[in-house]
Formats: C-alpha cells, structure tokens, sequence
C-alpha cells in the first residue's frame, strides 16, 4: 500500500523571485503535530518525488500550507513553483519532526530561531494555543539576507494577533524579531550575532539567554544551526538527544531542497 496520498492545491502565493507558499487539501487521516515535516512532491513520469517540507499550517486548520523555495535548475522546485489551484500534489503519510513542543522542558521564554525558510515549522507552532499556555513569552527572530524575504510578516503581525481564539494570546506573548544581513532595515545582523552582542535581548526587553528560563527551537542552514548549537551549548543548554526526550533546546535543519 502507498504511504501517499494525493492531495489538490488549494492557492499559491508567491512572495518575490525566489520564495512560495501554496495552501493544499488535507486528508483527515493526516495527523501531526505543529513544528513537524512530510514528504510532498509530484508525480514526475509515474513516479513520485519528493522532499521533505515542513508544515507550515497548524495542525487545528483543514488545509495544509508549505513555505518553499523555488531554485530554477531545482529537481523539484523547479516543477512546484508552477503549481495552479486544482493540481495535484502528493503528501506523505507519516509526519515526523524534532521541532516539537514535548521535547523542551518546561521554561519561561520560548525563542524560535529560523534563517529562510526554516521560518515554516515556527509558523506552525506560532498558531499553537499550547504554546502560548506553556510559556510566558514567544519570541520568533528570524533571518534573512533581504527584506523581500520576509515572508509572512503581515500575517504575524496584522493577521494572528486577531485571532478569534487565541490573539489575545498572541498579542500579549508573541514578539517577533525581523533581522536582515544585506541590506538596511531596523534590525541588522545574523541571529547568533544579535544574541553574542545582547542586541536581540535590550530591543525585546528580556534577560540575556540563560537555561533556567529559556528553551529554544532552531531552524536554519547547516551553518546556522552549528552556530546557535554552540552558542547555547556553551550557556550551559542542553539539546534534546532524540525525538521523545526532552532537552532545553531542538533543532532541525531547514529543508533547502531543489
Ligand atoms: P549572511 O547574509 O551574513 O550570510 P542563507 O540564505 O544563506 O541561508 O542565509 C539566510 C540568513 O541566514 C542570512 O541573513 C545569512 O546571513 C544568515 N546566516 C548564514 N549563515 C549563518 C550562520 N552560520 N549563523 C547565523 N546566520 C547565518
């Protein structure tokens, strides 16, 4: 029996040159939980292919939404970023992830730290009214090397604090950090260089890092995520070893598949 199963794209948005969104159909049989990734793809000469996406939707939510880049000479995103509404489009069946809220001790802060499209599990978790309930703060800092890249910002910060059911949650906790490298914008500079130089924490009003109180969620390049592994690492946080057990911070490297 296939572990797929066909799904038909529901919109597309498409952010600037190299950046994407598509909504699609979602069968009820798929359950995940916010911050975990799938298999999706196409049926390219009867056979399918595919790579791993993060769901960039909750898990509350009828449709699924992804977060993708679209590279020209791309296997597959060079086919996906051609996607209409109504096309079909495959999804596996088994979501899996280590961007996960059970496997953070508990704390008082929550940071998210996405590069690029690592943004998409925390968009996710961010819808998450669980999130809110087990930390006080929720910061998302996320960076980029341009302002067009700054996908979703209208949606984080105009849309989700109106929320029905949880945008008073979102106005009183979440605080999200745009940063941006190559060019100018209010925030400047890598996520691991606002948080060596306590930037990040005198913009937001929060303590430097420190495990008594923070957990951390990274998302990002291979780079990126050594990085932040060594900056945390050498606060004193420990990464959770595996998914089922909890640790101060988890991290998963983001999917720049082609
Ligand atoms: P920079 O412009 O200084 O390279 P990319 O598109 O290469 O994944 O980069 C996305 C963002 O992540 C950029 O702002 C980039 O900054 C930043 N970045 C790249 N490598 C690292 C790293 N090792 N640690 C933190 N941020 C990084």
């Amino acid at each position: 029996m296939s572990n797929l199963l066909t799904e038909r794209v529901i919109s597309v948005h498409h952010w600037n040159n190299s950046l994407f969104s598509f909504r699609t159909t979602r069968s009820p049989a798929l359950r995940f939980e916010n911050g975990q990734f799938v298999m999706i793809g196409l049926d390219v000469e009867g056979k399918p292919l595919t790579r791993a996406y993060s769901i960039a939707s909750p898990n509350h939510e009828e449709h699924l939404e992804f977060f993708s880049i679209k590279v020209a000479d791309g296997p597959l995103t060079s086919r996906l970023q051609h996607l209409r509404e109504g096309d079909p489009i495959v999804v596996s069946k088994k979501p899996t992830g280590t961007l996960v809220l059970h496997d953070l001790n508990p704390g008082k802060n929550l940071y998210l730290l996405a590069t690029g499209t690592g943004l998409a599990p925390f968009l996710s978790v961010i819808q998450d009214p669980e999130t809110y309930a087990r930390f006080e703060k929720v910061i998302l800092v996320h960076g980029v090397r341009f302002v067009s890249e700054l996908a979703y910002t209208d949606f984080i910060t105009r849309v989700l604090p109106q929320n029905e059911y949880f945008g008073d949650a979102v106005r009183a906790q979440l605080i999200y950090y745009p940063t941006v490298t190559r060019e100018p914008f209010h925030n400047t500079g890598r996520i691991t260089h606002v948080m060596e130089t306590g930037r990040l924490f005198d913009d937001i009003g929060l303590p430097a890092l420190d495990p008594a109180h923070d957990r951390v969620m990274i998302c990002g390049s291979q780079a990126m995520n050594k990085d932040c592994c060594d900056l945390l690492d050498a606060r004193g946080f420990t990464m959770s070893p595996r998914i089922g057990v909890a640790g101060d911070y988890v991290i998963e490297r983001a999917f720049v598949e082609k």
